[in-house]
């Protein structure tokens, strides 16, 4: 049996704001946010564009670059923080927005590690025969749930989407999934988190002018937990599977912060072949790990049989290491 990634895909809305932009709106200068986290640019959606938008549209790219059609999916899989509303999920909004015909449609919860977490899930689906072909997503417009007045969290986010399918095909002998290292840790979820308006905390006029419905984070917590838990859940991937930093033809981490990543990456060993685009479009949260694949792929950089590391860490706390094969 073979399940392989036949299609990548992504889209971001045209609209950019700059670091420059930035100094006009909070206390902040270009100087301090590329120093702290190699952000420059982000791209950002009208307040008309749902996180569905972007997910269809980065689903639409990944089909056509699998050569398949709307009819060909039977499992459809939307990783989001930001959903387009409470119920129904939004895999299911994408899934009409396609055309997709009938079939089983659910989100996943799990903050900038959902791609991951995602890709496991599907593997596993599709393994056990339950389905064969898969459209994953990873979408989130992080614009809409940012305090646009706090300069500490303001800087870091973009919106964007992006998309694999995945298929299985029983005539073939090979599996582009090797092994991961995927976890959760609750004890610590305060340090990010939109604390409003779930249920605990219910929508109110009080709430939104105390900005309950946006993103808060202790970041140098988070930044800390970020590389320890990357850089270990990658370290215990490698040996497991004992495969060396030199043999990956990519590492590709979550895209927050470019400090982040070349620390987990000199924790790693790893100099060379570390894909980055978090100058271009900040942090995109479920989004940014299938950006970085599919302009690696639309770029002729990933070629068959190809070792690719990936790592991923986000609210919850949740993380993940991937070692894949294309
Ligand atoms: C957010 C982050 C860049 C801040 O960098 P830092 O070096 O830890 O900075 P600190 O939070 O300690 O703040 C240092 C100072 O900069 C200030 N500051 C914060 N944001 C600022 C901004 N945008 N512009 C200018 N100054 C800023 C702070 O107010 C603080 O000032 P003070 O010393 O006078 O109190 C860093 O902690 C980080 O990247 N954390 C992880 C974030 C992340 O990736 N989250 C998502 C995970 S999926």
């Amino acid at each position: 049996m073979s399940i392989r990634i036949l299609g990548t895909g992504h889209y971001v809305p045209e609209k950019i704001l700059t670091n420059f932009d930035l100094e006009k709106m909070v206390d902040t200068t270009d100087e301090w946010i590329v120093s702290r986290t190699g952000i420059r640019e982000r791209h950002i959606a009208d307040a008309g564009t749902a996180t569905s938008d972007l997910a269809a549209a980065a689903g639409r790219a990944a089909l056509e670059s699998a050569n398949l059609t709307p009819k060909d999916i039977d499992l459809v899989v939307v990783s989001t923080l930001t959903p387009d509303m409470p119920t129904p999920s939004t895999s299911t909004i994408v899934q009409r927005k396609l055309g997709i015909p009938p079939c089983m449609c659910f989100d996943i919860a799990a903050a900038c590690t959902g791609l991951l977490y995602g890709i496991d899930v599907v593997h596993a689906m599709l393994a056990a025969h339950q389905r064969k072909c898969a459209l994953l997503i990873g979408a989130d417009k992080l614009s809409g749930v940012t305090n646009w007045t706090d300069r500490s969290t303001c800087v870091l986010f973009g919106d964007g989407a992006s998309a694999l399918v995945i298929c299985r095909d029983n005539e073939k002998d090979d599996d582009f999934y090797i092994a991961s290292e995927i976890s959760a840790d609750g004890n610590d979820a305060d340090f990010l988190k939109i604390p409003g308006f779930g249920s605990a905390c219910p929508a109110s006029a009080e709430g939104i002018a105390q900005h309950l419905n946006t993103i808060t984070m202790n970041g140098p917590k988070t930044y800390q937990k970020a590389v320890t838990a990357m850089s270990s859940s990658c370290k215990r991937v490698l040996e497991k599977t004992g495969v060396s930093a030199s043999q990956l033809r990519w590492a590709i981490p979550h895209q927050a912060n470019d400090r982040i990543i070349s620390a987990v990456a000199e924790r790693l060993g790893i100099s060379d072949n570390i894909y980055r685009s978090v100058a271009r479009y900040g942090n995109t949260s479920s989004a940014s790990i299938g950006i970085c694949l599919d302009e690696l792929n639309k770029n002729g950089k990933l070629h068959r049989g190809d070792l690719i590391l990936t790592a991923a860490f986000g609210a919850g706390l949740t993380w993940a290491a991937q070692l894949l094969r294309w």
